[in-house]
C-alpha cells in the first residue's frame, strides 16, 4: 500500500471513457486511488490490495448479455463501502439479485435527479437536493428496475426509477449518472460524501503522487539509461525532471527546436534544463530543416504532416546516437489518451487516436516510459511545481506541437514567422500587464495571408492582418472567446500597428468552440 495512512480507493475500471475523472475527482479530494481494469481483480489481488472503498465504474458493456464483466462476489463480502456508477450500478444489482433490463428510451446527456423524502437527511446526500432536485449527466442504455434485497431508492429521474439505490446497512451505493463528469453540477459532492462515508482522511497530496510515480518507474526502467523528447512545453519539461529526479545519472534530453516556437521560449527551455537543472540535454537547431521542408506549403494538414514527419527524422537522427538507452519517455498526458485507448488497459472502445509532433512513431527500438499518462493539465502544473519548476515556466497556456506553423495561415517563412512573433509577443505582454494571463486558457495571435489597405501619417499603406484569439476553457474541447475590455482591444491593437512594421490591421476573433476550433489550422 502507498499512502502513510494504508488509505486505498480502489476504481475497478469496466471500459468508460470517463473512469479516469473519478480518480482525477478523487484526487482533487486528497483521496488516494488505483484505477484497474476488472479482468485483474480477483480475491488474492482484494487481499493484498486491501482497499478502504470501491468505486465501479462505468461502461459500455451491459448486464442483460450473456456474458458480461462482473468483479468477484468477494468485493461485496470485504466490509467496506462500495458504490457503483451506472454499468457499475447495474452490475453491482445484477450479482447481489436485482433486475436490470435494456430501455426503449435511452437516456443520454442532461437529466434531473428528485430525492425521496426520507433520504434528504442521509450522508450521501449532504449538500445535495438542497431544493428536491440535482443537474446530472446520464449516459444509459440500461436501467435497475428490481433491488436487490437490502436496497432501496433513493432518488428517481423521468427514466430511471432508481437513480439512487442504497443498501444503507451495508454502504452499498448504486447511481445512474455520472458524478465525475462536469456536466453534473455537483457531481464531486456526492464523491466527497462517499468517501467520507467509507472514512477517508482526506490528506493525500501530489507529493505522495510524485513518490508513487517514481517507485512505479524505477520498476519499470531500473537501471537502464532513457531519452526525453523534449517540445518545451510544460509536459515534456515535467516528465524529464520528474525522471531525472528518479534516476539522477540515467537521462539524457533531446530538444529539437524546430523554429516554430514563441519569442525567447527556445532559450528559456535550454537554460532551465542546462543551468537550473544541469540535465544532459542535446538541442538540436532544426529550423532550417523545418524552413525548407514547408516551403510553398499552404494546406493545414500538409504542414503538420511535415512537420510531424522532420520532427521524427530529425530526432531519430539524434536518437541513434544514444544506442545505449533502451527507454523513450514522453509527456503523454490522459486527455491525449482520453480518446485513444482505455487507459488501465480496460474493455473502452477505441473513438480516435490522437496526433502529436511528441507522439513519436519510432523505428528504433525504444521502450516507452509515460509517467503523466493518469494526468490531467493543472496536475501536470502542481506537480511540477512540487519538481521546482519555475512558477512562470508551469503556468505556460498549453502551446500545440507543430507551434506558430498553423498560426501562420498560408505558407510559412522566416519573415512570416518573425512578423507572428512580435504580434504574439506584445499581445501575451498586454495580457500580462493587464493581469489576466492565468483567466485565459490559451492566448495567441494569427497571421493571415492577407493585406489590407491602411494609412500612416499622410501614407498608404498595404500591409498582412493579424488575429489575436484568447480562450477559456476547462480542458481545450470546449472554449469560450475571452471577453476583453474595449480598452485592452484598442490599447493592444495601437500597440500591434505601431510596433510591429508589416502590420496594419488587427482583428480579435470571438468564434467559441464548437463551432470553431481554438487554433485556427
Ligand atoms: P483545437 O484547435 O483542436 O485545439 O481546438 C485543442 C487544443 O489542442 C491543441 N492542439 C495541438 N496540440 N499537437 C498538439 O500538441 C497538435 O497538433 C495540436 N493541434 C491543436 C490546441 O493548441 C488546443 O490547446
Amino acid at each position: 500500500m502507498t499512502t502513510s495512512k494504508n488509505e486505498l480507493l480502489l476504481i475497478i475500471d469496466f471500459g468508460s471513457q470517463v473512469t479516469q475523472l473519478i480518480a482525477r475527482r478523487l484526487r482533487e479530494l486528497k483521496v488516494y486511488c488505483e484505477i484497474h481494469p476488472c479482468q485483474n481483480i480477483n480475491p488474492e489481488f482484494l487481499i493484498s490490495k486491501q482497499p478502504k472503498a470501491i468505486v465501479l465504474s462505468g461502461g459500455p458493456g451491459s448486464v442483460t448479455d450473456a456474458e458480461f464483466l462482473k468483479p468477484p462476489v468477494a468485493i461485496y463480502s470485504l466490509g467496506i463501502p462500495i458504490l457503483g456508477i451506472c454499468y457499475g450500478q447495474q452490475v453491482m444489482t445484477s450479482q447481489l439479485g436485482g433486475i436490470v433490463e435494456q430501455e426503449n428510451i435511452r437516456e443520454f446527456g442532461r437529466a434531473e435527479v428528485f430525492s425521496s423524502n426520507e433520504a434528504s437527511n442521509l450522508t450521501i446526500f449532504k449538500n445535495l437536493f438542497t431544493d428536491g432536485s440535482e443537474v446530472v449527466w446520464m449516459s444509459h442504455g440500461d436501467r435497475v428496475i428490481s433491488l436487490p434485497v437490502g436496497f432501496k431508492g433513493i432518488a428517481h429521474s423521468a427514466n430511471s426509477p432508481f437513480a439512487v439505490i442504497a443498501d444503507l446497512s451495508k454502504h452499498f451505493y448504486g447511481i445512474q449518472f455520472h458524478p465525475e463528469v462536469y456536466h453534473t453540477v455537483n457531481g464531486a459532492q456526492f464523491l466527497e460524501n462517499f468517501v467520507r462515508i467509507a472514512g477517508f482522511s482526506f490528506d493525500w497530496t501530489m507529493r505522495q503522487f510524485k513518490d508513487e510515480i517514481a517507485k512505479k518507474l524505477r520498476d519499470q526502467v531500473g537501471n537502464e539509461k532513457i531519452i526525453c523528447a523534449l517540445s518545451g512545453g510544460v509536459d515534456s519539461s515535467v516528465t524529464a525532471i520528474l525522471l531525472h529526479n528518479t534516476f539522477p545519472n540515467q537521462v539524457t534530453c533531446i530538444f529539437v527546436d524546430h523554429g516554430l516556437l514563441r519569442k525567447n521560449e527556445a532559450q528559456e527551455v535550454s537554460q532551465i534544463f542546462k543551468q537550473h537543472f544541469n540535465i544532459p540535454f542535446i538541442e538540436v537547431n532544426a529550423s532550417k530543416q523545418f524552413l525548407s521542408r514547408l516551403k510553398g506549403v499552404s494546406e493545414p494538414e500538409s504542414k503538420r504532416k511535415i512537420i510531424g514527419s522532420a520532427f521524427i527524422d530529425i530526432f531519430n537522427n539524434e536518437a541513434e546516437k544514444l544506442r545505449d538507452h533502451k527507454f523513450l519517455a514522453q509527456g503523454t498526458l490522459y486527455p491525449d489518451v482520453i480518446e485513444s485507448v482505455s487507459h488501465s488497459g480496460g474493455p473502452s472502445e477505441t473513438i480516435k487516436s490522437h496526433h502529436n509532433v511528441g507522439g513519436l512513431p519510432l523505428d528504433i527500438p525504444f521502450k516507452l516510459v509515460e509517467p503523466l499518462r493518469e494526468l490531467f493539465k493543472d496536475e501536470v502544473r502542481l506537480l511540477g511545481h512540487e519538481l521546482g519548476l519555475p512558477k512562470e515556466f508551469i503556468r505556460r497556456h498549453p502551446f500545440p506541437g507543430p507551434g506558430l506553423a498553423i498560426r501562420c495561415i498560408g505558407e510559412v517563412t522566416q519573415y512570416r514567422l518573425d512578423l507572428l512573433r512580435r504580434v504574439d509577443a506584445i499581445f501575451l505582454d498586454q495580457i500580462n500587464l493587464f493581469g489576466l494571463y492565468d483567466d485565459i486558457w490559451q492566448a495567441f495571435a494569427v497571421l493571415l495571408p492577407v493585406n489590407t489597405v491602411g494609412v500612416m501619417g499622410d501614407s498608404r499603406t498595404y500591409e498582412n492582418v493579424c488575429a489575436l484569439r484568447a480562450v477559456t476553457s476547462v480542458d481545450g474541447m470546449t472554449a469560450n472567446y475571452y471577453p476583453f475590455s474595449h480598452e485592452f482591444l484598442s490599447q493592444t491593437a495601437n500597440r500591434v500597428v505601431n510596433e510591429v512594421v508589416g502590420i496594419n490591421r488587427v482583428t480579435y476573433d470571438i468564434t467559441s468552440k464548437p463551432p470553431g476550433t481554438i487554433e485556427w489550422e
